[in-house]
């Protein structure tokens, strides 16, 4: 199976490293436009190899879309990045472009690869590289409610002091910091209703760091972040090429969904080797499908900016 990451950049070379390490495919190519970066970044990790115990075949190269032919999935994380007190949505001009420009040249020599979108802000530019595309709405699809859900595990976590991995959660809606909809009510550690374990105004706290997840460590790191995002797009990524058929809030194209139409926005979804197979739908209650609704505005709102 053959991956192509493009962008080599924080979140583009982490991708790109976690799928290599755990050999989740045996090909990888990561490219980017800027000369000379992607094959430093692979040089970079190909000498881990014999010290983490992997051979995945792996290429970094210059804009040479020839090189990525025949991928199976196609990463996109090409664009520019937010800066402290910058909104995803500010970054559409920019990467816009980006994304339009990727999308064409990878179709021209991997027409059957599922592409995953991650430049940011994701749920437009998932929108507009499926309209760009012309492709089924299985084969394109965008990564943040898996981020997000990953984040919202571990604040809850923290609140509840348990580990993590035992706890089932959802962040649905788009992957904005006013747009995500952490979901409270349906979240459980070891089967039993968080809203059992922790007090209302805990919980709610819970729900108001995860929507500022990426903001809080854009503060911090003067640049958004890239080892949970990396590691959120090379977790989708492994569920595709395994045919795990894993339950991942994706951005995927609804078409009835959730009482919406034409828009890309999270919600859960079984992803296997063809992609999104099956969208879930969840029984949200009246407060829930409100939020639902006014997410959905917003990323529409973005939208009308392409
Ligand atoms: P970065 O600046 O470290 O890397 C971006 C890379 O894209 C750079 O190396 C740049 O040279 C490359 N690039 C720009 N134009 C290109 C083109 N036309 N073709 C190929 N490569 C090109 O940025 P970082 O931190 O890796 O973030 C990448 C994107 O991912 C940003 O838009 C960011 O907002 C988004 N992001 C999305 C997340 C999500 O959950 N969906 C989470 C974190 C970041
Ligand atoms: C994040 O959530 C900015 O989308 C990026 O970290």
């Amino acid at each position: 199976m053959k991956v192509t990451v493009v962008g080599a950049g924080n979140v583009g070379a982490t991708c790109a490293n976690v799928l290599a390490t755990r050999e989740v495919c045996n090909e990888l190519v990561l490219l980017d436009i800027k000369e000379g970066f992607a094959e430093g970044k692979i040089l970079d990790t190909f000498q881990c190899a014999t010290l983490m115990d992997f051979d995945t075949k792996i290429t970094g190269v210059t804009n040479d879309y020839a090189a990525t032919a025949n991928s199976d999935v196609v990463v996109v994380t090409s664009g520019i990045p937010r800066k402290p007190g910058m909104t995803r949505e500010e970054l559409i001009g920019t990467n816009a472009n980006i994304v339009k420009s990727v999308v064409t040249e990878i179709l021209k020599y991997s027409p059957k690869a599922i592409i995953l979108i991650v430049s940011n802000p994701m749920d437009p530019m998932t929108y507009l590289a499926l309209k760009e595309t012309g492709l089924p709405k299985n084969q394109v699809f965008g990564m943040g409610g898996a981020l997000d859900t990953a984040r919202f595990k571990c604040y809850l976590s923290k609140a509840l002091n348990v580990n993590s991995n035992e706890i089932e959660g959802m962040v649905i809606g788009g992957h904005g910091d006013t747009t995500m909809i952490p979901l409270i009510d349906k979240a459980t550690y070891k089967g039993i209703p968080v809203t059992k374990l922790a007090s209302r105004e805990v919980l709610e706290q819970v729900a108001a760091d995860t929507m500022v997840g990426g903001a809080t460590l854009t503060k911090l790191l003067g640049t958004s972040a890239w080892y949970a995002p990396g590691a959120a797009s090379a977790y989708v990524v492994e569920s595709i090429l395994r045919d795990q058929k894993k339950v991942i809030v994706s951005c995927c194209y609804l078409e009835g969904e959730y009482g919406q139409n034409d828009i890309c926005i999270g919600v859960p979804a079984v992803i296997g080797k063809n992609g999104v197979e099956k969208i879930i739908e969840l029984d949200l209650t009246a407060e829930e499908k409100a939020l639902f609704e006014k997410s959905a505005e917003a990323v529409r709102a973005t939208n009308a900016l392409l």
